[in-house]
């Protein structure tokens, strides 16, 4: 016994000691590094403001942020959607927490007589895109996926949305990064996406290759083409996939070549101008025989008259069948935060912009509008179709539904919910079957929530929602209603 006794106290002198000396060697190196001025100035102790601040991290979201005031979402409108997509009861008690007196808050205009609910018909009846394409589409679905290339999304959640979206009955739009075979391994609708470098129709150069957008298009599943000129979280901004990234099966997608850097230009090469972003449009359209329109970022009333001023002076049939107007708030893999932050029109401002343009200039019923940009609760649906879109698109509503936790790690390949990273061992939590299922019930709880909406408002379904069934809130505390704000022309 009293030798265990010693052993002990010796070993508890070295632990000791060697913690000392440990110490002792942080403050030797605080005190004579030169580009950290908090160690310099407080060693050692100065460390823990970094490991805190780390931490911090981690923990703000579950015990110091409230309910309605993290970013990008927060966690009223994270939970509504986790709930949703598990089929959990998202009724909530005694009262709402939302402050309904902060600018820019939308207040439904609930109708005195509303319909009775024997009286509404849940069926809510399919918008015509592209009807001078040779196979135009016809939707249904109020909200869709987003564009989210694989390789941004990892290969188990790009087959659950497309497994989803097939349950759902929404299109999944395969983001710039090419169709891979997880798109459509669900036999989903399906938008594909054509960015700047062309990926999955380029060829050797990048150009575009006619050839490979036919084959794309053939696919059955294939029903629309968007090109992209730009997202919200990254306008005017190209990228570089490192050559480390492009695995074999990447760049068999993608058309580029193994283990190469692969630079995705800022800009398509051979659009300049709104002649040939219209010429391009029309020569996808004719090769692919799909409807095709394309995704920006709008910041400029001019640039919407300019547009329509180009398409009048064409014939109704060459104008784009329709355009996805993305929020400056958008989400990515990653952006710079000059760009993420503040550049881009938020959608509140864009999509009237844009809305109106087109019906000023008698375009509003051929081109057929799809807005994004955190539209991920029924309201702000809700609030989108009364400034007129047909198509609400998400991207972080259907990644809440993986079951993303908003780690802000999707630039990391450390995503803990396997959403975003290539990790094997990250994924493996992800069961694309048990996922597909969270996909649909979220469709369906959208569908459900922005009609209940409608039903207060006295309509039968979104799609006929009006601007003056929505009131924004003022910065005097006041609501005006939206058709006063944007008088639709
Ligand atoms: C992980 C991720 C990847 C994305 N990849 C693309 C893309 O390839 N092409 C594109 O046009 N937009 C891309 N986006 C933007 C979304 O499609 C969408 O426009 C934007 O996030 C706004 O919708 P949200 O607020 O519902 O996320 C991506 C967004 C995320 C979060």
């Amino acid at each position: 016994m009293p030798d265990s006794l010693s052993f002990l106290a010796i070993l508890f002198i070295i632990v000791v000691g060697l913690f000392v000396i440990w110490l002792i060697a942080l403050y030797i190196i605080d005190t004579t590094q030169t580009h950290d001025t908090i160690r310099k100035n407080y060693p050692v102790i100065g460390r823990f403001r970094g490991f805190f601040s780390f931490l911090g991290e981690f923990f703000r979201q579950y015990f110091f942020a409230m309910d309605r005031e993290e970013m990008p979402f927060n966690r009223a409108e994270r939970d509504w959607v986790y709930q949703s997509a598990k089929g959990e009861d998202n009724t909530h008690a005694f009262g709402s927490t939302r402050s309904l007196t902060s600018v820019g808050t939308p207040i439904f205009v609930n109708a005195a007589f509303p319909p009775l609910d024997e009286e509404i018909d849940h069926h809510i009846p399919p918008v015509i895109i592209g009807p001078y394409s040779r196979a135009p589409y016809h939707a249904s679905s109020l909200i869709n996926i987003s564009a989210m290339s694989f390789g941004a999304l990892s290969q188990p959640a790009i087959t659950a949305l497309s497994k989803g979206a097939k349950l759902a009955n929404c299109w999944l739009n395969t983001g710039e990064g090419g169709l891979s075979p997880y798109h459509l391994s669900g036999d989903c609708d399906i938008v594909f996406q054509l960015g700047t470098a062309k990926y999955g129709a380029r060829d050797e150069d990048g150009n575009l290759d006619d050839r490979k957008l036919k084959a794309i298009a053939d696919k059955p599943q294939v029903k629309m083409i968007e090109l992209k000129l730009a997202q919200g979280a990254k306008p005017g901004k190209g990228g570089i996939l490192p050559g480390s990234k492009v695995t074999a099966e990447i760049a068999a997608i993608r058309g580029i070549k193994q283990g190469k850097p692969s630079i995705s230009p800022n800009r398509h090469k051979d659009v300049g101008n709104i002649g040939e972003l219209i010429n391009l449009v029309n020569h996808m359209r004719e090769v692919a025989g799909l409807p095709v329109g394309f995704k920006l970022v709008i910041s400029s009333k001019q640039w919407c008259e300019d547009l329509c001023q180009e398409l009048k002076n064409r014939p109704i049939e060459q104008c784009p069948d329709f355009i996805t107007i993305d929020s400056g708030d958008g989400g990515t893999g990653a952006a710079p935060m000059p760009l993420m932050d503040n550049v881009g029109l938020p959608i509140s401002e864009s999509l009237p912009m844009l809305i109106d343009a087109l019906t000023e200039h008698g375009l509003r019923d051929r081109i057929k509008v799809i807005a994004s940009g955190k539209l991920i609760t029924p309201a702000e649906v809700a609030w989108a179709y009364c400034a007129g879109v047909d198509f609400v698109n998400s991207a972080r509503g259907f990644m809440f539904a993986l079951g993303c936790i908003q780690a802000l790690k999707c630039n990391k390949n450390t995503c803990p919910t396997g959403i975003t990273t290539h990790d094997k061992d990250l994924q493996n939590g992800l069961d694309p079957t048990d996922k597909a299922e969270r996909v649909k019930r979220y469709v369906e709880k959208i569908h459900y929530g922005a009609g209940l909406i409608a039903h207060s408002c006295g309509v039968e379904n979104p799609r006929a929602l009006k601007r003056h069934h929505v009131r924004i809130v003022q910065p005097n505390d006041k609501s005006k209603p939206l058709n006063e704000i944007y008088p639709t022309k």
